[in-house]
């Protein structure tokens, strides 16, 4: 295991699960030593032998470092990857899984969009042949926390706060308020769904920052609530996507998606309208998304 703070660690008896909540000096615990001289992934996937590695670092939109590093290294060493981070496949999609190919591993990131709600298995094991057109959605719980807590009376920073509290906000928050996050889950789903490779500029971004609370709650009591509505739609020539605030009417079912919830709607040539919703997650669904590809890796 690795983090910034423990660094790379290896330790062939497995750790205790208290690990992450115990400080990196007394991490190991009495009798037990930290695995010394590893210094970076190729190392440390030496000294674990590893079968798989889980990828969780923090989302950096802009490059998708160090998670590609990461899963290249680890596909290279034969060891099948899974992430939840979203910036490898936008950054290196075609790279990751044409490496995967190569070493008979898999590459699998059922938990970077929706928290593990099977979207891209789905598409891969139960719709085959299917055309996807576009879809629409609310894919970004930070700033549906807002928006939501601030309908109900509470300030922007308050709502943010919040949102922080439940451990859903990136850990630097301005990628959810201005639409980063969103917009690097629209260019996942495109990249890997609709076959289109779509960079982060060309999707037109536009974040909740300038929306006041006074603003969102006249919208919620004329029937037109505010939500980060995140679009994407097959053209002549390509795909157009956008991520930005706008109001929703109470007749679509976007408008009554709150909190943490998030919802996907696919426009496909076989099923118009596949709507999948997923109401109030807890952290564990994103845990459970990273469990699943587990056992499809693994699973003959
Ligand atoms: N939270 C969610 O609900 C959710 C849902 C779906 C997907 N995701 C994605 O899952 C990933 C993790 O989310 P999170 O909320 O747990 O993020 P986080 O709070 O930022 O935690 C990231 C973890 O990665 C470690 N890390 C960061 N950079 C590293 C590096 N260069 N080398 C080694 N370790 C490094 C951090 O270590 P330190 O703590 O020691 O700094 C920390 O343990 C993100 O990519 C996020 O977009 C999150």
């Amino acid at each position: 295991m690795a983090t910034r703070r423990l660094g790379w660690q290896a330790d062939s008896e497995g750790f205790d699960t208290g690990l992450l909540e115990t400080a990196p000096t007394a991490a190991l615990g009495p009798g037990r030593a930290r695995t010394p001289g590893l210094h970076s992934v190729h190392e440390w996937l030496r000294a674990a032998g590893a079968d798989v590695l889980f990828e969780a670092t923090s989302l950096n939109p802009q490059s998708g470092q160090p998670a590609i590093d990461h899963i290249r290294a680890a596909l290279e060493s034969g060891a099948h990857a899974i992430t939840a981070n979203k910036g490898p496949i936008v950054h290196a999609y075609d790279e990751l899984c044409s490496l995967a190919a190569t070493r008979g591993r898999r590459f699998l990131f059922e938990s970077t969009v929706m928290d593990g709600v099977p979207i891209f298995s789905m598409f891969r094991d139960s719709l085959p042949g299917v055309h996807l057109r576009g879809f629409r959605g609310i894919l970004n719980s930070t700033t549906n926390v807002i928006l939501t807590g601030m309908e109900e009376g509470l300030s922007f920073q308050e709502s943010l706060a919040k949102a922080q509290q439940m451990g859903v906000a990136e850990t630097d928050a301005s990628q959810d308020i201005d639409g980063w996050d969103a917009a690097v889950k629209v260019a996942a789903l495109v990249t890997v769904l609709m076959g289109v490779r779509i960079r982060l500029d060309e999707i037109e971004r536009e974040g909740i920052g300038k929306l006041s609370g006074e603003v969102v709650r006249a919208a919620r009591t004329q029937g037109k609530p505010y939500k980060l509505v995140c679009r994407a739609q097959r053209t002549g020539h390509g795909v157009t996507a956008t991520v930005r605030p706008e109001q929703v009417p109470l007749s679509d079912p976007l408008a009554w998606v709150a909190g943490t919830s998030s919802i996907v709607y696919f426009e496909t040539d076989i099923f118009p309208g596949l709507a999948i919703t997923e109401n109030h997650p807890g952290l564990e669904a994103t845990a459970y998304g990273m469990l699943a590809d587990f056992v499809r890796a693994v699973t003959p």
